[in-house]
């Protein structure tokens, strides 16, 4: 029995699980002693190392759930795109119209990527908590291909949607089809949830999102949830775009620290909400942390609550405060909301 899976599955349990967005990385020292001998690509493409780094967290936090260390990046190659680290990702040629689109391969899916689903063989035979797989969605991989890199508005790539509407489309369609291969070969591995990462549908318009997002959102997470496994989706920077969140069909949604929890409630009917502590609030004083953890506690009550941060850990995150933050979670008793028909 896991407290992870039980909440995901819609139980408004007596405490909130909890994990953290980029938990397997470089506040670390553990990670950064084994980043010291190898690159990156190295790292995520050994499966027992990155078995390894997976599990660092779990040992050291408790964490409730394992997440797979791989990279959103990981199945371009199997694509035919070339990706490097510097740090962030870095095309060597971006993807811009129809032609490179067309040259994309959608591989079989015991081609795409296999040392991320041998990863997830060996985490989970090694795990005491589940190991939840990923991918990136559709949207945010697309705005890296056609890029070329990270950006902070990426006005290329909203240049390109509206501009090459069916060059998109094809794209985005490729992307989900093999993010579909990717998830189930992470699923048959033994992941026993998902997560899909959109960190740049935020920079979109409610109706761009709708027709260019939702859709092929729509179509990864009926797939993996035929499959038995539930589905978290998260978005960065989305607070816009939560009623057509509310429509993909994902078990839970997790939200960045600009949305309040209990307006994300309102918005997300009958969805598991993660989050959504301020990543940056763990750089803050461990009295300041522990209030504002405290404070997502709060309001994460009223429904059923992952307790995580609102996006990824900041690489000069002390450990000793994340680990802090794990004993308030564990020691916070929720008030669950009775299921419906039960008496008090
Ligand atoms: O969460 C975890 O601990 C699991 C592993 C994980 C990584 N990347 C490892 C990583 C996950 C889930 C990701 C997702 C990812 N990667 C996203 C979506 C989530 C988000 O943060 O919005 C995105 C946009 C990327 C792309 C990416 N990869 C960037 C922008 C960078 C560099 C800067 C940064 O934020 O770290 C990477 C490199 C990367 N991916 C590192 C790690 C541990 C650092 C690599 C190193 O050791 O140098």
């Amino acid at each position: 029995m896991s407290v992870y899976l039980d909440t995901l599955r819609g139980r408004d349990g007596e405490r909130a699980p909890v994990w953290f967005m980029r938990q397997a990385g470089r506040y670390l020292p553990e990670y950064r002693h084994i980043r010291e001998r190898h690159s990156f690509w190295e790292m995520v493409r050994t499966p027992e190392l990155a078995a390894e780094v997976t599990l660092q967290p779990v040992a050291r936090l408790g964490v409730d759930a394992a997440i797979l260390f791989q990279d959103i990046m990981s199945p371009l190659p199997s694509m035919g795109v070339e990706v490097e680290f510097a740090p962030g990702p870095v095309l060597a040629e971006p993807v811009r119209d129809a032609a490179a689109v067309a040259r994309l391969r959608v591989p079989p899916a015991e081609e795409v990527a296999p040392f991320a689903a041998a990863a997830v063989r060996l985490a989970a035979a090694a795990s005491p908590v589940p190991v939840i797989g990923f991918a990136g969605a559709p949207l945010t991989l697309a705005a890296y291909l056609v890029e070329g890199k990270g950006s902070k508005d990426f006005a290329t790539f909203r240049a390109f949607l509206r501009s090459e509407p069916p060059v998109a489309e094809a794209l985005l369609t490729k992307l989900a089809d093999v993010a579909i291969a990717y998830l189930a070969s992470q699923v048959a591995a033994g992941a026993s949830a998902v997560q899909l990462f959109d960190s740049w549908a935020g920079l979109l318009d409610r109706e761009s999102y709708a027709r260019h997002g939702a859709p092929h959102l729509r179509r990864i997470v009926a797939a993996v949830r035929e499959l038995g496994v539930p589905v978290t989706y998260m978005a960065i920077g989305a607070g816009h775009l939560l009623g057509e969140v509310a429509t993909l069909g994902s078990d839970a949604v997790s939200v960045d620290w600009r949305t309040p929890l209990r307006q994300a409630r309102r918005l997300l009917p009958g969805k598991v909400l993660q989050g959504n502590l301020d990543p940056a609030a763990m750089l803050a004083p461990r009295d300041v942390l522990l209030a504002e953890a405290g404070r997502v506690l709060t309001d994460g009550q009223g429904g059923p609550h992952v307790f995580n941060l609102g996006h990824g850990m900041f690489p000069g995150t002390d450990p000793d405060g994340v680990a802090a933050v794990v004993d308030l979670v564990k020691g916070f008793a929720r008030r669950p909301v009775a299921p419906a028909g039960a008496t008090a």
